[in-house]
């Protein structure tokens, strides 16, 4: 177990407290800390939430995805402990005090507590670390990454949570390796999620977005467009990921396992060793554009949903066989979609590609089409839009966005739209017109749903 001082990681991302808004309200936090605790806090750390540009529903397939950091974030100041307990209190009144003791198996508080991101990346770290390794900590946490939103405040949350733990129990654990742990501890809160969220708000860099491989986890960056500007714009419809969407995006997730084996069935000898993931395809056959491979699903299932029975018997398995291979939950639904959902996925990793060539050439056009051709996918073949999310995407169009889509896991959430700098006040204008004003009531602010955003830091830990 390597233990070394805090302090060289906090020299090593102080970049995430650069902006002056954020480390004037590292010191705002710290000043109440003294008040919540009685004594003053030794770290504040900060860990941004997200948008992504392009790459929807394809990081738990091992594909890649293309998103940016944000100015919004969890911050969260920090003292240690002589004990095992984690005391957490929260700025905003509707999140109310918990503590726990830390342990590699950690008892859940119910469904869709806050306090649970917590214990998601405690139980990680604990049985990680080394649970002997590990002391408690008093946190009083700080958000402003409006939630359910699709920009994630949650894992936002697990970040903060764990960074709060290493730097208070002084360790050093790289950020990529934190990268790699975290998606794993949100199954603790029973979402199947992908590494995208944790990747970028670890190691996004100021200025760039961040391409994102996975299995292994890779990242690199990639310039944004100058003269353009990202806005985020919220469709009113909350899309919490404890919540409903949850069942949604699991399912998602377990058809892309089921693709797998309908695949691997298809290709027979030709596939040297079983699938991990739909991502596998290109580590396999790293010359063949992915798309090559829908005809073979196209050639053993229909394009409607199929029965778990259905899906055994092309398979050539058993249902139970199919529950154990792709480790199918309860209530995940009893029907699924193949083919519609893998053209998605495969599509889109191709359009991340040729979206970060789009970039690095600066053709906002390309990319902008590419955007929409991305939304176009996840509305008819991911099927995670809504009507509100239409709504919105075609209002930004129309009001001169040269690319719009949904961003996140979808069900709700926001769109991240493609704007020129000179058009960016029409745009808002048109969009506040004929979107947000009939929707919205009069002590309601739209500037709490549409956001300019500059893409930042990822996490950084401030030693007081
Ligand atoms: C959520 C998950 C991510 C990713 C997106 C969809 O945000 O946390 O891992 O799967 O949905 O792209």
């Amino acid at each position: 177990m390597m233990r070394t001082r805090a302090a060289e990681m906090t020299d090593a991302h102080t970049a995430a407290f650069q902006l002056p808004q954020e480390q004037e309200r590292a010191q705002a936090l710290a000043s109440q800390y003294r008040i919540v605790y009685g004594r003053a806090p030794r770290f504040v750390v900060r860990a941004p939430g997200r948008v992504n540009l392009l790459g929807e529903h394809t990081d738990y397939n091992g594909l890649p995805v293309l998103p940016m950091a944000i100015d919004r974030s969890i911050m969260i100041a920090v003292g240690a402990r002589a004990d095992r307990t984690v005391q957490l209190s929260n700025t905003a009144p509707q999140f109310a005090p918990r503590s726990y003791e830390l342990s590699d198996t950690i008892p859940p508080y119910a469904e869709g507590d806050w306090g649970n991101y917590s214990k998601a990346a405690a139980q990680c770290l604990a049985r990680h670390c080394g649970l002997e390794f590990l002391h408690g900590v008093d946190c009083l946490v700080d958000g402003n990454i409006p939630s359910g939103a699709g920009l994630s405040s949650s894992s936002a949350l697990v970040v903060a949570s764990a960074l709060a733990l290493v730097a208070a129990n002084e360790h050093t654990v790289p950020y990529e390796t934190m990268a790699e742990l975290l998606p794993s501890a949100e199954r603790y809160v029973g979402t199947l999620s992908g590494g995208m969220d944790q990747a970028v708000s670890l190691l996004a860099q100021a200025g760039h977005a961040l391409r994102v491989d996975f299995f292994p986890l890779r990242v690199r960056t990639v310039p944004l467009l100058p003269g353009y500007g990202i806005i985020v714009c919220h469709s009113l419809v909350r899309a919490e990921k404890s919540g409903a969407a949850k069942r949604g995006y699991n399912r998602r997730v377990i058809e892309g396992r089921l693709a797998c084996r309908v695949l691997e069935r298809a290709l027979g000898s030709s596939l040297p060793r079983p699938l991990r993931t739909l991502g596998d395809l290109a580590v396999l056959f790293p010359h063949r554009p992915l798309l090559d491979f829908l005809p073979y699903l196209e050639a053993h299932v229909p394009e409607r949903p199929l029965a778990l029975s259905e899906l055994a018997q092309i398979i050539g398995t058993s249902v139970e066989g199919l529950h154990a291979s792709c480790d199918i939950q309860p209530n995940v639904g009893d029907h699924f979609t193949i083919l519609r959902r893998v053209r998605h996925v495969l599509s889109e990793a191709e359009r991340v590609n040729r979206a970060e060539e789009a970039l690095r050439a600066g053709n906002a056009d390309r990319f902008g089409y590419l955007m929409d051709a991305s939304h176009v996918s996840c509305r008819d073949d991911y099927e995670i839009s809504c009507p509100e999310l239409e709504a919105l995407i075609q209002a930004a169009k129309e009001a001169g966005a040269v690319g719009a889509r949904l961003t996140g896991a979808g069900f709700g959430g926001c769109t991240v739209n493609l704007v020129p700098n000179d058009g960016v006040r029409a745009f808002l204008t048109r969009v506040d017109r004929y979107f947000y004003a009939p929707r919205l009531t009069h002590s309601e602010r739209v500037t709490d749903y549409r956001f300019c955003f500059r893409p930042e830091a990822g996490a950084g830990v401030m030693r007081l």
